[in-house]
């Protein structure tokens, strides 16, 4: 069911700053940044070989990387993993009782059909499912 890890989310106060961070020290360059209003977040992309980076920070109060912020702080917030089906992958999980966070896919940062899966039923690691669209 999973491809393989498309991109690694991680959770950031200050998106400036850790730009700065990944780009003066660490020498990576964004590919893109982004803002997903609906989500109340700010996205920056990098690509690192296969795998994406995501750094992600919050734009308004209570949406769901400040309530993260908020309870766990700054760090590692979800691995994603590439499936080639994210409502049929819901269907399967749902069906061996596994929790969900979303229900239905929904429209990731750059178009991609995605979906959550409760950190409780994977070993407290936050796992979104991936398709890529486009
Ligand atoms: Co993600």
């Amino acid at each position: 069911m999973l491809k393989k890890l498309e991109h690694v989310g991680i959770a950031v106060e200050d998106l400036d700053q850790a730009l700065e961070v990944y780009q003066e020290t660490l020498g990576l360059a964004p590919d893109e940044v982004l803002e997903v209003p609906e989500r109340g977040i700010k996205i920056a992309f990098f690509t690192l070989g296969q795998v994406q980076l995501e750094l992600l920070a919050s734009t308004r109060e209570g949406s769901d990387i400040g309530n993260f912020l908020q309870k766990r702080g700054p760090g590692l917030h979800h691995l994603a993993f590439l499936v080639d089906d994210v409502a049929a992958a819901l269907g399967r999980l749902k069906e061996k009782g596994i929790r969900l966070i979303d229900e239905t896919p929904k429209r990731g940062g750059r178009g991609n059909r995605i979906a959550f899966v409760h950190p409780k039923s994977i070993g407290g690691v936050l796992v979104e499912l991936c398709e890529k669209h486009g």
